[in-house]
């Protein structure tokens, strides 16, 4: 990593960043690598954004609401400026990446750096600092941050994210994100398994490999090419780096989950139970229209394998309710498909069209928006239910949870995950975070569950 001159910045040193982190678990994961190449550079983690000399904000493009929200925080860092003119402010990751040069005209920001750009962030700060507005939004087929060691910033020192892989080449007709995070390349496997023994050493309990598409993953030994690491193959060397450490990974693309991940998880009791596996219709017709590569059947193909191989496995979803051209009979197709499957959770959203995707370019966004409305609250009606049942199955047995911090309701019980990504919350007791306990359920709602250590 280059360490930039310090010398030249007029910082009284060692000014001090603070990051806003906005999107999916990939964000959360670049932030800590923002946060140490910006440590590596000199610069120190401020403990409270009113203090901080640079205010960074790692922005989502995925929905619209996604977008608006950035700008209301926005808002307050114009206000947090005119009291305090010298900060700085960056606006980084996919909205940074879309919007580019046009985030600058907003009087607000300094400085733009794209996913790809996070190592050129002490120089654009450098830049900002002189006057200059700085820019780089520049997408790499190479990229992937492999020797930097990122700063956890979750704190709880229990889980971690790690990335494995960046970008997409999938180009599902909706979506933004292959145009902001660019091509899809995979991380170098001893890197990852490095930073998991780091992770290791340092007490983590628990590990979630993170790409857009995991399953795709693949990394051709540079000394022997003849040999792919795949995504089977990587889930099993990450998880006999300790049979006590817990595997978990997101996301899944049902085109590409073959029988060899399956069966990896169910040959080793430490990778969780779980998988994510974004469905966005049940409709054969509107996924071909989304360019999702599987159709209804073929996904309920892979559920029931997944349950013939991983018996009990928890599954979720995700769903886009609205889709351009989406009918009342597509939509009746998507209700029974979340009936067939009767999914433990999902993330449900309406259609946001996203500007230059295919479906922006080529569709109509057609569906009036009091019916995108209605279809959506209709999806989470059902899938509350069939969370509240999956849950209400739950009650009585006994589960591991990975202790992971005080519960945010109840902050004398604690809080933690089964390994079908359940959240419990328990009485204390005499246990704490990174413990693993035997929890028996006794209650639930649609989206936790409660119990006591036994
Ligand atoms: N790579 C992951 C998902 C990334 S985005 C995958 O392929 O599954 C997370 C979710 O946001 C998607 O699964 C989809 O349900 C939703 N989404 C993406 N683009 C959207 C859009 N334009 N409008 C509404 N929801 C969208
Ligand atoms: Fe978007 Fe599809 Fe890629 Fe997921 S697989 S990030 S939904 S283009
Ligand atoms: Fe959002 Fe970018 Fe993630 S658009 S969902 S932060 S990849």
């Amino acid at each position: 990593m280059t360490n930039f001159q310090l010398s030249t910045y007029n910082f009284q040193l060692p000014a001090t960043f603070f990051i806003e982190t906005y999107g999916c678990q990939m964000n959360a994961s670049d932030s800590e690598v923002v946060a140490a190449i910006m440590q590596n550079a000199g610069f120190t983690i401020a403990g409270d954004i009113r203090e901080a000399d640079i205010l960074f904000i790692n922005t989502c493009a995925v929905r619209d609401n996604a977008e608006q929200r950035v700008w209301g925080r926005l808002d307050f860092f114009r206000q947090l400026k005119q009291r305090r003119p010298s900060v700085i402010t960056g606006v980084l990751g996919c909205m940074a990446e879309r919007l580019k040069e046009t985030l600058l005209e907003n009087g607000t920001v300094d400085l733009v750096a794209g996913p790809d750009a996070y190592r050129s962030l002490p120089q654009l700060v450098r830049e900002a600092e002189s006057g200059q507005k700085g820019i780089n939004t520049l997408l790499s087929r190479e990229e992937t941050y492999a020797d930097i060691s990122p700063v956890r910033m979750d704190k709880n020192g229990v889980t971690a994210f790690v990335s494995i892989m960046r970008g997409c080449n999938n180009m599902c007709a909706y979506c933004v994100v292959p145009y902001t995070r660019g091509p899809e390349r995979s991380r170098p496997a001893d890197s990852i398994l490095a930073e998991v023994r780091g992770l290791l050493e340092k007490g983590y309990k628990e590990v979630t490999l993170l790409g857009q598409n995991v399953n795709s993953y693949a990394w051709k030994n540079t000394d022997d090419p003849s040999k792919t690491i795949d995504f089977a193959k990587l889930l099993e060397l990450v998880a006999l780096e300790d049979p006590a450490l817990r595997v978990r990974f997101s996301t899944s693309h049902p085109k590409d989950m073959n029988n060899a991940v399956l069966y990896t998880i169910a040959m080793y009791p430490n990778i969780c139970n779980h998988i994510h596996l974004p469905v966005q219709s049940g409709s054969t017709r509107l996924l071909q229209v989304m360019n999702r590569g599987y159709w209804r059947e073929s996904y309920l193909e892979r559920i029931a394998r997944i349950r013939e191989i991983i018996p009990g496995c928890a599954i979720s979803t995700d769903i886009i309710a609205g889709f351009c051209s989406e009918t009342d009979d597509d939509h009746a197709q998507t209700l029974s498909l979340l009936r067939e499957v009767a999914f433990d959770a999902a993330y449900m959203f309406k259609y946001s069209e996203r500007p230059n995707t295919k479906a922006a370019r080529q569709f109509s966004d057609d569906v009036p928006d009091g019916i995108k409305t209605r279809r959506l609250m209709e999806i989470i009606a059902l899938q509350n239910r069939l969370s509240l049942e999956s849950n209400r199955r739950d009650v009585g047995k006994t589960f591991e949870v990975l202790a992971e911090g005080p519960s945010k309701r109840s902050p004398g019980d604690l809080a933690g995950r089964t390994p079908h990504n359940k959240m419990v919350v328990f009485p204390k007791a005499h246990c704490k975070a990174g413990d693993r306990v035997s929890v028996k359920i006794t209650a639930c709602s649609s989206a936790t569950l409660t119990g006591v250590m036994i």
